[in-house]
């Protein structure tokens, strides 16, 4: 895989301005964590896990302000900076995690100098970048398996490398399988309003040569009837205990309509993706975006400027329509609650859990 969405070198965070493609490849150096809280905001960089990436290199950018020695002060500072980079975007629970790691990272370690701190939580953002490079390829691994050779599948948003380090969650399954020798062609949803699906899931798969076809949201249904789609894969931003799972807008269509027409529906999401302190999809944030996103495009009035808009970017998926979800441990299958709890009480370290 060439792309790489995020990448720390010497104190600067530098992250692929996704709203810039596919048009453009160009890049944000993010030198402060105001820079930083921005490309989160506006998009620049999105997708749960790479979120979860880009909120511990905010929080080392936000330290870079302290200069004071005293490790308490340092210790509330730290606080500060994650409470704010978590103001940035409420749903992807991976930024949260991220967070919560640095945050107990650092109060592990509240006896050390203000120096030493910086390199430990230094480290630690280092590993949540590579265990989201080493998770990526090993949900690819298990996930490929799901692909039938000779076969059609649909994806929507952007579920690939540009929404994780480097590999991608539902689209690394798809990468696994062709690396695997699989063959199979991919219809990808637009996924309006912001065409995560047109202008970064349809761009990524080109350049990896992945036969994908471009759809409109509303094109899915016939396709499906027409017995034209053999799986669904799709990603997730907030994975509830029983399974429920929040992904972008459009995502809870797929999965009614996949059910309907007797087609699997898959989820790929790591560990940081699972949010075992709620009950239910009922308790997921759901981020709420601006009108100007339904209203325009890059400049383009689509529709009157007085309109009433509705703008969620994120829907819950119920449990009951998903087939499996897969993980960096393993395939889980319904029941999901009782499924997800022996997983995690296996392995499970990454997800928020109560304390
Ligand atoms: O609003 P976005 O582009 O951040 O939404 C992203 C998604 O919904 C992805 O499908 C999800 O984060 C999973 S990414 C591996």
């Amino acid at each position: 895989m060439s792309i790489q969405t995020i990448k720390w070198n010497k104190g600067v965070a530098k992250i692929i301005d996704q709203t810039k493609l596919p048009n453009k490849l160009e890049y944000i150096y993010c030198r402060d964590v105001e820079i930083m809280w921005d490309a989160i905001k506006r998009l620049c960089v999105r997708g749960a896990p790479a979120l979860g990436v880009a909120a511990a290199f905010g929080v080392l950018l936000g330290l870079k302000e302290f200069k004071g020695q005293d490790t308490k002060a340092f210790l509330k500072h730290i606080k500060k900076v994650c409470d704010y980079i978590g103001t940035s975007r409420p749903t992807a629970v991976n930024l949260f995690n991220a967070l919560e790691q640095m945050k107990a990272v650092a109060f592990k370690n509240q006896n050390v100098s203000v120096a030493k701190l910086k390199a430990i939580l230094e480290k630690e953002a280092l590993s949540i970048f590579e265990e989201d490079r080493r998770v990526c390829r090993r949900m690819g691994e298990f996930g490929a398996n799901l692909i039938p050779n000779n076969s059609q599948i649909m994806t929507v948003c952007n579920a690939g490398a540009l929404a994780t380090v480097d590999y991608g969650t539902a689209l690394g399954v798809m990468y696994k399988a062709k690396e695997k020798g699989k063959k199979f062609k991919v219809y990808a949803c637009e996924t309006r309003p912001l065409l995560q699906g047109a202008r970064l899931t349809a761009w990524e798969l080109l350049q990896e040569n992945i036969h994908t076809t471009l759809i409109c949201d509303n094109m899915a249904a016939s396709l499906m009837k027409k017995g034209k789609v053999d799986a669904i894969f799709a990603g997730a931003d907030r994975i509830a205990s029983n399974g429920d799972t929040a992904n972008k807008i459009g995502t809870y269509s797929l999965a009614v309509l996949a059910k309907h027409h007797h087609v699997p529906f898959y989820i790929v999401a790591p560990y940081s993706t699972f949010d075992l302190t709620i009950k239910s999809g009922k308790e997921i944030p759901i981020e709420e975006r601006s009108a100007s996103e339904v209203t325009n495009f890059r400049g383009v009035v689509t529709a009157p400027a007085n309109v009433n808009v509705y703008n969620p970017a994120f829907d819950v998926t119920d449990h009951k329509l998903i087939t499996a979800i897969v993980t960096e441990a393993g395939i889980i299958r319904p029941p999901f609650r009782q499924n997800i709890k022996r997983i995690f009480n296996h392995k499970g370290q990454g997800a928020r859990t109560k304390e």
